[in-house]
């Protein structure tokens, strides 16, 4: 008896399959995973702390108490003008779930979507469980952003194939870029004209650097699903919870998703998000400036090792170019620096064919890491440059 030969063609992502093979290296130095090593704010912690006191320990409404989602409206209105109702907000298993949720709910078998490239992992198993097809935007020679004209090429030779939605992510992972509003709505006309849908998926909302983030769905609000969550603004990834937000036609399709899925988000996590939604507005600006401190660091030290790498301006990402005089895949690369440096960073290759020649550095894990991480790559350059 055969398994789902969908899933069978799935893997676990090259991300996580990585840090697995390395992690039993002993003194590994971990750049991988996009784990904030910043606690969640302690005021967030008491509320959940109270809410077990008070047996918050139920069932919570399908899309998530209505104090969370009335919460998330004021937050998201707050910090990025968006006018969602709080009835549009359904409260997800982080964005995670969200993605899939919204995946699940918009595609048909035989749909196309569209994906700039390289790009985070968890898009192309989902649309593949959808039975739809993804078609990567390769960016690497429009400065790792997509173009109005990548787009409208992407969408001219797909007219046939039932383009259902683009997936956008921004700040994006891996490579730290972000889009400023004039550049996202040039984008907006060509998505407008073509009348898809948008999952924007904006998790690194509160991590931008040099710029304000703008949300897609203040352009485009009929036909975007904004997916967001705490776990990046507010160091809560072991809490699960996300947000999708979209107009009430779309909610009420996703709700009946989630609901099979997943049922609701755990009732102490939405606890505790209503106190980071509420009292924790300025908990992701003040990681924001330790992040920014670090990226700061480490652009500047990969600089001075001679490392090519894309300037990040948001995310917790630096995605660097192999060294010239490396012979050999990035997956060969890491698996290199990891045994003889002690250093763990994640292929390329993780993040689609594009993503191969480069490397992606997490730089949310402490001083101490980075400066260390550093050392030992620097060290490592000069052995491996002088045997050759
Ligand atoms: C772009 C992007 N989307 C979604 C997620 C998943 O977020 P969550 O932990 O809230 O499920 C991540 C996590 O790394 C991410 O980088």
């Amino acid at each position: 008896m055969q398994t789902n030969i969908r899933i069978q063609q799935i893997q676990v992502s090259g991300i996580r399959r990585f840090d697995e093979a390395i992690s039993t290296i002993p003194d590994i130095l971990k750049l991988t995973v996009g784990e904030p090593d910043l606690p969640t704010p302690a005021h967030i912690k008491k509320a959940a702390i109270a809410a077990i006191r008070d047996d918050w320990t139920h069932y919570s409404p399908l899309m998530g108490f209505a104090a969370l989602q009335h919460a998330a409206s004021t937050y998201f209105n707050q910090k990025y003008q968006l006018n969602y109702d709080p009835e549009e907000i359904i409260a997800t298993v982080g964005a995670t779930e969200a993605v899939a949720t919204a995946l699940l709910t918009i595609l048909n078998p035989g749909d196309t979507v569209l994906l700039p490239t390289p790009a985070y992992t968890s898009y192309e198993p989902v649309v593949s469980m959808a039975n739809a097809q993804l078609v990567p935007i390769d960016t690497t020679t429009t400065g790792y952003k997509l173009t109005p004209t990548a787009l409208q090429t992407a969408l001219d030779e797909h007219v046939l194939d039932h383009v259902k939605a683009l997936i956008l992510n921004y700040p994006t992972n891996p490579t730290g870029v972000t889009y400023t509003r004039d550049e996202l709505q040039a984008l907006q006309k060509v998505i407008a004209t073509a009348g898809i849908y948008v999952i924007s998926d904006e998790i690194y909302s509160e991590l931008t650097y040099e710029q304000a983030h703008t949300a897609f769905a203040t352009l485009y609000p009929s036909k975007t699903i904004t997916i967001n969550g705490l776990s990046k603004s507010h160091a809560m990834t072991g809490w699960r919870l996300g947000f999708i937000l979209a107009p009430h036609d779309l909610i009420a399709e996703m709700k009946k998703t989630h609901q099979y899925l997943v049922t609701s988000t755990s009732s102490i996590s939405q606890a505790a998000g209503i106190e980071a939604l509420t009292n924790g507005l300025d908990d992701g600006p003040a990681m924001r400036s330790v992040y920014q401190e670090r990226r700061d660091y480490m652009v500047k030290r990969l600089s001075e090792i001679g490392l090519n790498y894309i300037y990040p301006t948001g995310a917790f990402y630096i995605f660097v170019q192999l060294p010239t005089d490396f012979e050999g895949s990035s997956w060969d690369f890491a698996t290199r620096l990891a045994h003889e440096a002690h250093v763990a960073v994640v292929p390329g290759s993780a993040f689609g064919a594009s993503g191969e020649g480069w490397f992606r550095i997490s730089y949310a894990a402490s001083q101490s890491v980075l400066r260390e991480s550093m050392n030992q790559l620097a060290l490592w350059r000069v052995q491996t440059a002088s045997q050759e």
